[in-house]
């Protein structure tokens, strides 16, 4: 009797955390993570600096809400297996700097690995689990990103599935990022085991570069997702990783490509740039609301290439109230020019998702511009830029 008691109360909490956990990340996750700007190089002023600076810049009211640590904020282990934090560079400890975070309005995450070791030689998670997870929920964190380094033989939808266990069982709601970088397939098992998870190596601060360890520019891993729409939804997203936007390495037409067709395939919005040293034009780009908007639509669908012109692509997302966004993608180095035929594209696009639009009119707005273009159907002829998007909402004409 005792045994069926403590095995129901065990179910019904079990339950309730997967609940809660379950309601996570309905729009994919927005925030900021340390790794593409400052790699090992994190410390709790930083970190202090960049919560502040995600206020202040209007980040925040602009929906990104995570300040995620990544790789090198560990160091060892105690005596009894329990996480430290370098304490030359957290001199006042995890739980002091969630709960500063937090006093912003923010939300605080860490990373971990699910191997022996993280990526850059700190301890991982492998054994600790548990103790892990517990540890992260007393002090206070909101989203682990969890990678997949050293895992020798270990099976990844296993050592995913014990990680969130084992959130679970903390019974804080954490966000589990998985990050394995698409190498078994994680949207074919991750659905119900992270809100998030990446599908490609490292990207890197370039437009097409292609490293010999895979890590590559951001138009290389766009190429990667499709296919993956089918498997995206509210609570469980394609992670083709962080921004690079802001760090120096493209140019701002280029950037502003990048954040749109990270907005069109819901991908998370992590920033990856110094928040407190941002050009205008950056700052322009990050917080682009009604851009943001179609990232952050409720219906979550993954938006995927609809139409490959050679270096001309359109892409489309289904939004919600029988709306769509549209991204004329020009990758080539010179300006295109093409002719749309709006109402022919509403009446006969047979969008992936089944989703039909109405048959009334629609508006045509540039997202980037925030401004009415005029009626779709008596706009036909559009330019776009080398290198740069043309972002569009079709908009109902009530
Ligand atoms: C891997 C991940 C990166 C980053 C580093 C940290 O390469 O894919 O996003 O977390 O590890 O070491």
């Amino acid at each position: 009797m005792k045994r069926i008691l403590f095995l129901s109360v065990f179910l019904v909490c079990f339950s309730a955390y997967a609940q809660k956990f379950g309601q996570l990340a309905q729009t994919p996750p927005m925030g900021w993570n340390s790794w593409n700007k400052f790699g090992c190089d994190v410390n709790e002023q930083m970190i202090k600096e960049m919560a502040d600076a995600m206020v202040s810049s209007g980040m925040k009211d602009a929906g990104y809400e995570y300040i995620v640590i990544d790789d090198c904020w560990q160091i060892g282990r105690d005596s009894l297996g329990n996480i430290i934090a370098d304490p030359e560079r957290f001199p006042s400890g995890m739980k002091a700097l969630a709960d500063y975070v937090h006093s912003k309005g923010l939300k605080f995450g860490l990373y971990s690995d699910a191997g022996r070791y993280t990526c850059q030689a700190r301890p991982g998670s492998r054994g600790y689990e548990y103790q892990d997870a517990r540890t992260y929920a007393s002090w206070g964190v909101d989203y682990l990103k969890y990678d997949w380094c050293n895992h020798g033989k270990q099976n990844s939808e296993a050592s995913y599935k014990l990680m969130r266990d084992a959130l679970y069982k903390a019974g804080r709601p954490i966000v589990f990022s998985i990050c394995e970088w698409g190498s078994t397939k994680p949207w074919e098992w991750a659905g119900d085991i992270g809100h998030l998870w990446r599908t490609t190596y490292d990207i890197q601060d370039c437009w097409d570069c292609l490293n010999d360890w895979g890590g590559m520019g951001w138009t290389l891993i766009l190429d990667k997702q499709e296919g993956l729409e089918e498997y995206a939804g509210p609570g469980k997203w394609n992670d083709p990783d962080m921004l690079e936007v802001g760090n120096g390495g493209m140019t701002i037409k280029e950037y502003k490509a990048h954040f749109a067709l990270w907005c069109m395939l819901a991908a998370p919005l992590m920033a990856g740039n110094d928040l407190r040293d941002m050009s205008k034009g950056i700052r322009d780009i990050l917080t682009a609301k009604e851009v943001i908007t179609i990232n952050q639509d409720p219906l979550g669908k993954q938006g995927y290439k609809y139409k490959d012109h050679g270096d001309l692509e359109i892409w489309l997302k289904p939004l919600s109230n029988e709306e769509m966004a549209v991204c004329l993608f020009n990758r080539g180095d010179d300006p295109q020019n093409i002719i749309m035929h709006w109402t022919w594209l509403i009446k006969n696009c047979e969008n992936k998702y089944s989703i039909r639009l109405y048959d009334g009119n629609y508006i045509l707005r540039d997202l980037w511009k925030g401004k009415d273009l005029g009626a779709a159907s008596e706009i036909n002829t559009i330019d776009i830029p080398a290198r740069d998007v043309l972002l569009l909402r079709l908009k109902k004409d009530k």
